[in-house]
């Protein structure tokens, strides 16, 4: 069930994300799979953007639904944002083993049209994984998940909105953060490779999709502060066509979220409507 339909214009000439609350992440997730296959439908040729994480992971368990229902991801290029310097290709952890698991295999995609970023500092071989996401038409849409501190990818707060696909040092909170996929935090890298901001904001479409009360002040900042480096994620206010996707934890801490919970009480209690109506149009009456 939707609980939120809204729009956060951040200026005149900028459209702003769009916003959309689901009361669990398994709607949020179903959603976010509808979302995929019409932006796929609407770029033929275009690739999708793959985040890992485990925000993506219930939108990939949809998608290998839709396929189960015949949609069809087997000439479908795909580009990972991001992977880990100094593991081994075929570490458990290692991004490129990540897709594999939970992307190519139950999304039927061909693994040969599935590209992770290349674990080096050497900017010809950089440059050129940028250049293939462009020659074999761009992205569709990106797939995005939040670090705590306003990460997308791994573009650590700081980094400049213009940058491509480059070498980057991992924070102390990012590693903290993904100490839980390895033995110890000692195991975890010190540094990767990530898609610019600069690449990120190229794709036709973004979907941003958190869950869970630790991705809500993120979350609350992406959307609502000003354009600031400091939050990688207020990257995506200068994109014309993103959409958070947020289950009601991950949208606890947005600041309109009181003040629009107040007034669909109000709105409710004055015309007797059904208390389980939250529907896009009611909301947007509310905006009135
Ligand atoms: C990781 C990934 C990001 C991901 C983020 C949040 O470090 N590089 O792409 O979005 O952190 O991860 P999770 O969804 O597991 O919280």
């Amino acid at each position: 069930m939707i609980l939120r339909d809204s729009h956060h214009p951040t200026a005149p000439a900028l459209r702003g994300p769009t916003v959309r609350v689901f009361d669990s992440a398994e709607a949020a997730a179903e959603y976010a799979a509808d979302l995929v296959l019409e932006a796929l439908a609407a770029a033929p040729g275009a690739g999708l953007g793959l985040a890992t994480g485990s925000s993506p992971q219930r939108l990939y368990g949809a998608l290998a639904r839709r396929r189960a229902a015949g949609a069809d991801f087997s000439s479908l290029s795909g580009f990972a944002l991001d992977e880990y310097l100094g593991l081994p290709a075929e570490h458990p952890e290692s991004y490129r083993s990540v897709i594999e698991r939970d992307v190519i295999a139950p999304l039927g995609m061909d693994p040969d049209r599935v590209h992770v970023p290349p674990a080096t500092d050497d900017p010809a071989v950089l440059a050129a994984f940028d250049a293939r996401i462009g020659a074999s038409g761009g992205i569709a849409v990106q797939i995005l998940g939040i670090g705590g501190n306003g990460h997308i990818g791994f573009n650590e707060p700081g980094t400049p909105f213009s940058t491509r696909t480059h070498l980057t040092a991992l924070s102390d909170s990012t590693r903290r953060a993904n100490a839980r996929f390895f033995d110890s935090l000692s195991d975890v890298p010190t540094h990767s490779v990530t898609q610019g901001i600069g690449t990120i904001l190229e794709s036709r479409r973004i979907l941003l999709l958190a869950t869970g009360a630790e991705k809500a002040e993120a979350v609350a900042t992406a959307i609502e502060s000003g354009i600031t480096i400091d939050c990688p994620a207020t990257a995506l206010q200068l994109h014309e066509n993103v959409t958070f996707v947020l289950d009601s934890a991950a949208a606890g801490a947005s600041r309109c979220w009181p003040v629009c919970t107040a007034f669909i009480h109000i709105f409710r209690s004055t015309l007797a409507l059904d208390a389980r109506d939250t529907s896009p149009l009611t909301l947007a009456t509310l905006a009135l």
